[in-house]
């Protein structure tokens, strides 16, 4: 049963933007095709949630906070626009029907790195402010 699409997340973390990905990948592979347009459209959009919320909020109040920090919002940046340019080239090959497992890699890379490059910085700085402001 699937978990993550259920919860409608408005503000999704990384593991639920990773749940969701993979219960889209589960659908794709079963070729259970309305399950799938259902779980992509709910992903698309927990992923432009959560990516909108960092790059109009809470990067540019990181990025103040040093010369690093702005040069690390660069490159998060940078990163976004590869995931989503991997996001969008598998969901119109999911919705043409057509998969591709070198399209699911590309993307599951691009998750991977980009969540273990916030988090080597940035998620703690953001956690240390939500506990300051507690
Ligand atoms: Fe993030
Ligand atoms: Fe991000």
């Amino acid at each position: 049963m699937n978990v993550a699409v259920h919860r409608g997340p408005l503000l999704a973390t990384h593991d639920t933007l990773d749940l969701l990905f993979a219960e889209l990948v589960e659908a794709a592979r079963a070729r259970d095709w309305a399950r799938c347009d259902h779980v992509a459209e709910t992903f698309a959009i927990a992923l432009d949630v959560h990516f909108r919320h960092e790059e109009t909020l809470q990067f540019p109040r990181y990025a103040s906070a040093s010369q690093l920090a702005a040069f690390e919002v660069d490159d998060f940046l940078a990163e976004h626009q590869l995931v989503r340019r991997a996001v969008g080239n598998l969901l119109a090959d999911l919705r043409a029907r057509t998969l591709s497992e070198a399209a699911i890699d590309r993307v599951e890379f691009l998750l991977r790195d980009h969540d273990e490059h916030e988090s080597r910085s940035f998620l703690p700085w953001l956690s240390s402010r939500a506990h300051a402001a507690a």
